[in-house]
């Protein structure tokens, strides 16, 4: 394989300029032509190519963000636009693609692939963490770090005026970044969408906690949680009779410099990604099981589904008290 692509897709996430860089130096290392895609799917059908040197992802490693940009495209959804992304493909001669990005990014790969032909790569480039085929996606440790500094923060002027605050995160229809950075922020509730928790039982918490002289109460809640922040919190107003603050960390969490977790599986998916082309080996999606960078059927992938990990909602329980 002598001539790649690579773009990143979907929601941006810190740790994406890493793969890139790996992506870009491993396929110079094996003498491949590496292109870059500016702007995701949408450049893909817009024939925005660069034909990147070692040169072009110097001093990008720390970066968050991605320099090639990103996009969520309306049109590579339609077999139109993606047959003007496969003619443009054709016609730079790419043998392989490789796409950094979340769930459905993935998925437009897999979808790539199957109609046009052209092998695929997948990276799992994402904060959500919500592709359950890899322990870990690229971006997930540094948005946690993230909400752990803005939970550090928070406690100290919720003590100060014995407040309770409700603290929203991203991660769309996937709890990881409020139920991770909640064990480890020490908050006395997490609210994440796959674990159901009646309203009384979120007052009574927040009661107990008051009763029992807690000099605050941090309450995640996950963006996908049913309950919306404003109602949950004027029914913690009502239940407990507190002035309750609400913190949307919103943005907050797709940027920042990627953590040293994230830079190394960035890097480590970027590298085994052009490694495994350059083996004649493709259509996988890549990412870390048990410690261990892996890759596996992107099809199959993407049909992994993920079960709670319950006994992390039993340590909330037990070190909330
Ligand atoms: O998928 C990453 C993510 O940050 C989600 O957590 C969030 O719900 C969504 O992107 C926001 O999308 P946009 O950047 O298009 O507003």
């Amino acid at each position: 394989m002598k001539r790649i692509a690579v773009l990143t897709s979907g929601g941006d996430s810190p740790g994406m300029n890493a793969a890139l860089r790996a992506v870009v130096r491993c396929g110079i290392y094996h003498d491949m032509e590496v292109y870059a895609v500016h702007n995701g799917y949408e450049g893909l059908i817009d024939n925005k190519f660069e034909r990147m040197s070692r040169r072009s992802v110097a001093d990008i490693l720390h970066r968050g963000g991605t320099i090639i940009k990103t996009a969520r495209s309306e049109r590579f959804l339609n077999p139109e636009g993606r047959k003007i992304a496969y003619a443009n493909l054709r016609k730079l001669g790419i043998e392989g693609l490789i796409v950094i990005g979340g769930n459905g990014s993935l998925a437009g790969a897999k979808t790539l692939a199957e109609e046009s032909g052209i092998p695929v790569m997948g990276l799992p480039g994402t904060i959500d963490n919500d592709l359950a085929y890899t322990d870990y996606t690229i971006g997930f440790d540094t948005a946690v770090n993230t909400v752990l500094e803005a939970i550090g923060n928070i406690r100290d002027t919720s003590s100060s005026h014995d407040r309770s605050t409700v603290i929203e995160v991203m991660g769309r229809h996937c709890g990881d970044i409020a139920l991770y950075a909640g064990i480890a922020g020490g908050a006395e509730l997490v609210l994440i969408p796959e674990a159901d928790i009646p309203v009384e039982a979120i007052v009574d918490k927040v009661n107990e906690g008051i009763e029992t002289g807690k000099l605050h109460n941090i309450i995640i809640r996950a963006e996908g949680f049913p309950i919306s922040s404003q109602d949950l919190i004027d029914i913690l107003k009502k239940g407990t009779g507190q002035d309750v603050k609400l913190v949307v960390l919103s943005y907050l969490q797709r940027g920042g410099s990627p953590t040293f977790r994230d830079r190394m599986l960035a890097t480590d998916c970027g590298m085994l990604a052009v490694e495994l082309l350059s083996q004649g080996i493709t259509n996988r999606a890549i990412g870390e099981v048990g410690g261990e960078i892996v890759h596996l059927d992107l099809a199959k992938a993407l049909e992994t589904r993920r079960t709670l990990p319950e006994e992390l909602f039993e340590e909330i329980k037990v070190l909330s008290m």
